[in-house]
């Protein structure tokens, strides 16, 4: 299917992607199709090893070393300066690439067979809530995605961290499972983001469901008019997993309002805050 240049859905342990061959044009061009996506959002290469990885980039700083040794295969996407083999359909252009290996049997069994680096984005329409299970990507994508490997529901439920190396001290783009404490503990400094994001794609409504997310910090009261409570507070890794079904579900029961006890800004809880913040902005439709 990838090496005829096809489009699959792709379990990974944080979300389900739409994978194409990373080094043809023509396959990645169909993920925008499909996708809806604006071509000037780079995609994520996901790669089996880390001497992919560096075939991939011009310099491969240390900070990128020592932090693939720490948490590859897993929920981490290095940015790194591109180097010349990689695509400026995969980059949008840019100078730099985002890679990860991801920690899913299947996922790595196909990376290894197909033998070259696999584009993906999240397989949802572009700027919808990400799915975790495969019929999420059925119900998403329908037809127009040739395959969708069942690997069951994803371990984590939310996108990778995103670290950008390519710039000293490294500085995390999207938060993830993968904390800015443990990344501050390898690579010692990191850049506290401020100013616009740098990842395309991540200031935008992203992330959002139909109804209306209403986020309760500790300190708020729960407005009476909501339809529904989801509790992200007592178990934050567990809300993770689960949220992005949560958000389905209340889709399919047309329900209005719905409110979201916030956990603590540390850890995990870090990633869910900033998803549901997402899930909650203003709408473009
Ligand atoms: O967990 C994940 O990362 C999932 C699974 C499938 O691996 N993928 C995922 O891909 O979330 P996507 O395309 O939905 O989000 C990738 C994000 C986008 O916000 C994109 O702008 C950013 O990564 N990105 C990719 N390459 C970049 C680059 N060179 N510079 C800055 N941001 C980049
Ligand atoms: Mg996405």
């Amino acid at each position: 299917m990838l090496e005829a240049g096809g489009v699959i859905g792709l379990p990974t342990e944080t979300v389900y992607g739409l994978g194409a061959d990373a080094m043809s044009s023509s396959a990645v061009r169909k993920i925008f199709a499909i996708k809806g996506r604006p071509a000037d959002h780079p995609l994520i290469v996901h790669v089996a090893d880390i001497s992919t990885a560096r075939a991939l980039s011009r310099t491969w700083p240390t900070t990128a070393e020592d932090l693939a040794s720490a948490f590859w295969p897993g929920p981490l996407t290095i940015i790194v300066e591109r180097g010349p083999n990689v695509l400026d359909e995969v980059t949008g252009g840019r100078e730099t690439v985002a890679i990860r290996i991801p920690r899913h049997a299947m996922a790595l069994r196909l990376l290894q067979q197909f033998g070259r680096p696999v584009a993906a984005p999240s397989a949802n329409r572009f700027g919808r809530v990400s799915p975790t299970t495969a019929d999420h990507v059925r119900a998403d994508l329908g037809s127009d995605v040739d395959v969708v490997l069942d690997g069951g529901p994803c371990d984590v439920g939310l996108e990778s961290t995103i670290v950008d190396c390519s710039v000293d001290p490294p500085q995390i783009l999207r938060p993830g499972s993968i904390s800015s404490e443990q990344i501050t503990e390898v690579v010692g400094r990191l850049e506290s983001a401020s100013g616009p994001s740098r990842a395309p794609g991540m200031l935008e409504s992203h992330y959002a469901p139909d109804c209306t997310i209403v986020p309760i910090d500790v300190s708020d009261s729960i407005p009476s008019d909501v339809d529904r409570v989801l509790d992200g507070r007592s178990d934050p890794t567990r809300f993770a997993h689960d949220l992005y079904t949560l958000l389905r579900d209340c889709d399919r029961q047309s329900l209005r309002r719905v409110a979201v006890l916030l956990p603590d800004d540390v850890g995990v809880g870090r990633a869910v805050r900033d998803r549901v913040f997402k899930a909650a902005a203003l709408r473009r439709h």
